[in-house]
């Protein structure tokens, strides 16, 4: 359940309409709703309320400050994968210790950085990676407590873009080598093994390969206990899909992976720990765009909008689908007809839905993405020269910009021509 319902007419965000944000910032731009992002975070706090656990928002789903407040604010922790993400979990007053480093290259520079700000551990993905951490500790006369992200080979049955469990995949250490891997852990001397680490993938949408995966990490931390290794943290990663489709997709809730992590690895005597990302700020955000013309083509038209694959790439990239709603309610019963959904950038990848139904719109009438508060903004590009687009947070009857549409001059004036030219 998401705060962006029709009221009057219209669409609102909790208690705000679209039309009215629309006026004050422009199209296009990102809307979210403080209240749904809370109420997603805390479906997480019930699922995991028996066990000892912290939930490390995947920030990078959606990193502006004001979420990373909101999150820290709910007492969350946050995963980062860089030391940009790391800058601003702390810029938004996450402490150190409830911050998490994942990643697969990490950099000495971000070990080190991280290590000189606080940070509760890292999720180590390589034997290069265990030296060169364990390197620069000691350098800096301290201790990294780290996980080492094992490879389950679980196929997690998700858009192969985003599959990260299957061996061919270039994440974590193969869970058959991770003993081995381990031994050399526990022989370095800047390094402190706290636990184990896996993610397999992301838009999961059967909790199937959970419970695989998850059985694994179980068996593991035996082995590793007996190997005389403390396994005291497991990090079960992210991944919990979605519904993209609201008319026939219905995705496992939040209690029933809460299920699976309690049958699977709760009776281990383990801190859990969860990277959940797309869940938490997926359906806490729209893109709204206006309709810039309806052109009639051969035998089919085009809804060619304001905003375009730069703002929101998923379509493009993954195939995925959005809802796409008007912001006026049409009247129930009004003829819908087919129509492509475009953007105006110069590549036809630019579609974010084709021959889909629409009611009859026509310029300047708005238009709302759902589910796209993850991986929109995070991933939006000044591609064709078009600057980011707003993102704006509401708060009941309450809204901010909070990162505001840059000018032309901005953008402009990040590029510098050399003298010599
Ligand atoms: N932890 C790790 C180590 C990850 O790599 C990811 C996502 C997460 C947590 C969070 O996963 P989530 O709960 O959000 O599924 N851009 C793609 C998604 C890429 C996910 C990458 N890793 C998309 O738009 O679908």
């Amino acid at each position: 359940m998401d705060h962006f319902l029709y009221r009057d007419g219209q669409l609102h965000a909790e208690d705000v309409a679209i039309s009215d944000i629309a006026r004050a910032v422009g199209t296009p731009f990102y809307v979210y709703s403080a209240a749904t992002f809370r109420r997603h975070y805390r479906l997480f706090e019930e699922a995991l309320a028996d066990m000892d656990h912290l939930i490390c928002y995947a920030m990078k789903a959606n990193g502006n400050l004001a979420i990373l407040k909101l999150m820290a604010d709910l007492g969350a922790g946050i995963d980062v994968v860089s030391g940009g993400e790391y800058a601003k979990a702390r810029a938004a007053g996450v402490p150190g210790d409830r911050i998490v480093f994942s990643g697969v290259g990490k950099t000495r520079e971000e070990m080190q950085m991280a290590l000189n700000g606080g940070i509760r551990q890292f999720n180590v993905e390589s034997e290069p990676e265990l030296i060169a951490l364990s390197q620069i500790a000691t350098s800096l006369g301290k201790t990294a407590p780290i996980t080492i992200r094992v490879n389950p080979d679980v196929d997690a049955k998700t858009h192969a873009k985003i599959a990260t469990g299957k061996s061919e995949n270039k994440f974590g250490i193969p869970i058959a080598k991770a003993r081995e891997a381990y031994r050399q852990a526990a022989a370095l001397p800047g390094i402190e093994v706290i636990g184990i680490d896996v993610h397999i993938g992301s838009q999961l949408t059967d909790l199937t390969p959970y419970e695989a995966a998850f059985t694994k990490v179980a068996e593991l931390t035996h082995q590793l206990r007996s190997d005389g290794h403390t396994i005291k943290r497991l990090d079960l990663g992210g991944g919990l899909g979605i519904p993209y489709a609201r008319s026939n997709e219905a995705p496992p809730l939040p209690l029933e992976y809460g299920d699976v992590i309690r049958r699977t690895v709760g009776d281990l005597g383990c801190e859990i720990e969860i990277e959940p990302g797309r869940l938490i700020a997926g359906n806490a955000g729209l893109m709204v765009s206006s309709v810039i013309y309806l052109k009639h083509g051969e035998g089919r038209d085009f809804l060619i909008l304001d905003a375009a694959m730069n703002d929101l790439i998923r379509p493009a990239m993954y195939e995925a689908h959005h809802d796409i709603i008007p912001v006026a309610e049409p009247s129930p019963g009004i003829e819908q007809s087919l129509v492509d959904i475009v953007g105006p950038v110069c590549e036809s990848g630019d579609t974010f839905a084709r021959q889909r139904h629409m009611p009859p719109l026509g310029a300047d009438d708005l238009v709302a993405f759902r589910s796209a508060g993850a991986y929109g903004a995070a991933m939006a590009s000044e591609y064709n020269a078009r600057p980011l687009i707003p993102e704006v947070l509401v708060q009941g009857d309450q809204f901010a910009v909070i990162r505001r549409r840059p000018t032309f001059d901005e953008m402009i004036n990040r590029d510098t021509v050399p003298e010599w030219l």
